[in-house]
Parts: structure tokens; sequence; C-alpha cells
């Protein structure tokens, strides 16, 4: 585990560890507490196969919150794909108003939430879009019905119900049977490259840690905050 000098200078790296820690727990010092953590991640990981939608489980369901046209926040929950091009990426429909909102302004949040240890991390900065080389990679990882749903409907948009969903989707794949489905010129990826990150660690005495990365001329200065 590194201390905090070690990781005063690295956002990303702090970032890293406690996104680990965040799917298999915090891992103690000694035998006991080795027994106690691995025990832990074992009854984690069945419970996860139970309730695989858990946030629990899913510590890359984070909240990001953009800004429209009018200037009021708007908010929603994406996956977080890992650190790209110096920033979190995600992946989405650049159609959709989230994308629009952020083609106009790409000022940005992404706020992360994990419960085992309690923990918040919140990233501000601006979105810059990844190629769509990668865009191709992430959507063949995808599940064919996962790709038809993207490729049959613009997402924000609105439909008549879920049958119009049904219908679209089952079109695409009738389209496309026996062949791959390509991923629409309007589908891709995003990477918020942090200007600011903040940490948050809930402590059993309610005197929470909480401190805040901000980049300056490149450089990182970490202070602390009251919680
Ligand atoms: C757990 C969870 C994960 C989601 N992940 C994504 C995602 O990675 N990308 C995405 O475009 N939408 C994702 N969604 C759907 C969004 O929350 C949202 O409904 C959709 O992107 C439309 O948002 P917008 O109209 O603000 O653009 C997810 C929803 C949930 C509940």
């Amino acid at each position: 585990m590194l201390n905090d000098n070690t990781t005063a200078s690295d956002p990303f790296k702090k970032f890293l560890i406690w996104y680990s820690e965040a799917q298999t727990g915090k891992e103690g010092k000694g035998p006991k507490s080795y027994l106690i953590s691995s025990c832990f991640r074992l009854l984690r990981r069945v419970l996860s196969v139970i309730f695989p939608w858990s946030s629990l489980f899913r510590p890359d369901i984070a909240t990001l919150a953009t800004v429209t046209p009018d200037s009021k926040p708007s908010a929603r929950s994406v996956l977080f794909k890992g650190l790209v091009g110096g920033g979190f990426s995600f992946y989405t429909d650049y159609g959709s108003d989230k994308g629009k909102e952020l083609d106009l302004n790409p000022s940005a949040v992404m706020l992360f939430y994990w419960s085992l240890p309690p923990r918040q991390v919140r990233i501000d900065g601006k979105v810059q879009k990844l190629s769509r080389e990668a865009a191709k990679l992430y959507w063949e990882s995808r599940t064919r019905v996962n790709q038809a749903a993207s490729a049959a409907v613009r997402q924000s948009s609105i439909i008549s119900g879920r049958e119009e969903l049904i219908e679209k989707t089952g079109h695409i794949e009738l389209i496309y049977k026996g062949k791959p489905i390509p991923c629409p010129d309007s589908w891709g990826g995003y990477s918020l490259v942090p200007e600011m990150v903040e940490f948050w660690e809930g402590k059993l005495d309610w005197l929470h840690d909480r401190e805040k990365y901000i980049l300056n001329n490149g450089c990182w200065t970490k202070i602390k905050l009251a919680p």
C-alpha cells in the first residue's frame, strides 16, 4: 500500500489503488486480516454473480455530470472504461443528450462512490473524443444484443414505447444476420481529462479524510479539506 507522500504528485496512481480496492476490498496487515479479507473477497464474488448490477459489485459505475445549453446541470450513470489518453474513459452515443451537451461545453464531472470501504472520487475536467479505432475495438467487445440495441435507435431520442425498441432491434438483427453489426458513426468514447481530482474517505469516528489534487501549469498540487 502506498503512503500519502508516494501518491502526492499523482492522483491517477491513487485512483487506481482505490479502484482496485473497490473491487477486491482493502487488504489488512497480518495473517488474521488476510484470512478475513480473503473470505470477504470470496463472499463478494458469490454475491456479485447473484446481484450483477448491484453498485456494491460494480465499481465501474460512475455518475457523469454535464452542463446543458441553458447552464443547468445534467447527470446520469455511465460505465468507466479505464484510464485512456490521460483521462477517465467512457463510451456513449455522441448524438445523445450528453453528447450534444459535451459538444457545446466539454466541461464535465465524473463521480464514483464505493461503499466498501466508503470512498468517493470526484473528477472535474474537460472531455476529449477517443479515436474511431478505439470505438470500433470497444464495440467489438460488446454483446450482439447490446450492439443491436445501440444501432437500432439514437440514444435519448423519443420512442413510442418498448415495442418500438424491440421491433427496431429485431430489424437490425435481421439485416445483419450472420454478419457483424457495424459500429454506428455516432457511437464512440470520451476521455475526461482531469483538472481537479478529489478523494474522500469515510472514517468510523466521522473525522473523514478529504484531499484535493489541482492541476497547475502541468503539475499536481495536493491540499487537504475539511470533510
Ligand atoms: C448502471 C448504468 C450504467 C450505464 N452506462 C452507460 C454507459 O456506459 N454509456 C451510456 O451511454 N449510457 C449508460 N447508461 C445509461 C445512462 O445513464 C443514460 O440513461 C443514457 O446514457 C442517456 O443519457 P443522456 O440522455 O443524458 O445522454 C447507464 C445506466 C446505468 C443505470
